[in-house]
């Protein structure tokens, strides 16, 4: 009885997972187990061996069970911590183990400048707007005067949606420009307007160091009685002194969109390396009669002006940036920057 209490503790110490636990217990409580075996015997023992051996045989198979049951649960725990490691992401980890600090994240840098410009143009009493990313061909071509098969098309390289076309609006697309939304707004807010529209526009272009296919830009659109571009380049200059917390130089030229008469653009210099050049920053221009029109306006009574500059390519000038693909490149040794 001795050797065999020694030998089923000695199996239960060495089991090392609940199945192999379980083997343990088949060998000696089974139907045909030793323990099993043992207490079958005590049937053909006399009264007075009974009581001995049986009380002998009783102590032995409490011992096993208890050492049985103690095991089961040392088990049965580690069981589960294996399962938690492998299964369960602790969010309050680094806080206990302060070896895994959590780095906490930071805006990016578009999202830095974006929050500056709507400050900027707020307190000169303009309202920030927004409109969808993905378009119909008729609010980013159609209605700012760019028909179908307009060459002015081109300009613009786009991806389009692979989605039945609607009737009246078109082919969906992903907007290349934030300009749409001076029809969307004209429809919904009528004359006088003053606003921004800061977003993402999409191109269907190879990038290089100044054009990538996915960029932001700010739009801006005042409609008013009485207003002309000299309060475009005024208000610009304003807005260019504020943001850059400097004098910039600029230029203005005549530059072609179909939705402006006349159009102009605006360039500014940009030192790479030890090169000095001018960047286009911005498209502008008194809005065009059929735009207004197609927005439910009347050129008899209202004008206006609009622009369109590249938020991306202003935060080259800002951060004195060599290529604007950083900004997507998801580059922590590049965001860590700012
Ligand atoms: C337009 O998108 C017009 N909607 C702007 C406009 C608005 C004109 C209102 C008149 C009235 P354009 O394609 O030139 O114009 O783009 C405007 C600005 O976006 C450019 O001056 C440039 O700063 C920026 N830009 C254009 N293409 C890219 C590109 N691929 N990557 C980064 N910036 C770009």
């Amino acid at each position: 009885m001795q050797d065999l209490l020694k030998n089923a503790l000695h199996d239960i110490e060495a089991a090392d997972n609940l199945n192999s636990l379980k083997e343990v217990e088949v060998k000696y409580l089974g139907r045909s187990g030793q323990i099993t075996e043992l207490l079958k015997t005590l049937k053909d023992l006399s009264p007075e061996e009974k009581r001995t051996t049986g009380q002998k045989t009783q102590e032995l198979k409490t011992k096993f069970s208890e050492s049985y049951a103690s095991k089961e649960r040392e088990l049965r725990r580690k069981e589960i911590e294996a399962k938690l490691t492998a299964e369960f992401f602790d969010l309050t980890f680094s806080e206990i183990n302060p070896q895994r600090s959590l780095e906490p994240g930071s805006l990016h840098p578009l999202s830095i400048l974006q929050r500056e410009v709507e400050e900027i143009f707020s307190e000169m009493g303009f309202e920030v707007a927004d409109g969808p990313e993905v378009e119909s061909e008729y609010y980013n071509f159609e209605a700012l005067n760019i028909p179908a098969h307009h060459p002015a098309r081109d300009m613009q390289d786009t991806f389009f949606l692979d989605h039945p076309t609607d009737p009246e609006h078109g082919h969906l697309l992903l907007r290349t420009h934030t300009s749409p939304v001076q029809i969307r707004m004209m429809e919904k807010y009528g004359a006088p307007l003053r606003l921004i529209v800061p977003g993402r526009v999409f191109r269907y272009e190879a990038s290089d160091a100044t054009h990538d296919s996915t960029f932001n830009q700010v739009e801006g659109l005042l409609i008013d009685k009485n207003v002309g571009l000299a309060h475009l380049k005024g208000l610009m200059q304003e807005f260019l002194k504020r943001f850059f917390k400097d004098e910039v130089t600029v230029r203005f030229r005549p530059g072609y969109f179909p939705f402006v008469e006349p159009g102009i653009e605006m360039d500014m210099l940009w030192k790479k390396g030890n090169q000095t050049k001018w960047l286009e920053v911005m498209g502008a221009g008194m809005v065009h009669p059929n735009v207004l029109k197609a927005a439910g306006l009347d050129p008899e009574v209202y004008q206006g002006w609009a622009f369109g500059f590249g938020l991306t390519r202003f935060s080259m000038l800002r951060y004195a940036m060599e290529d604007v693909r950083h900004l997507h490149s998801n580059d922590l040794r590049f965001l860590n920057q700012f």
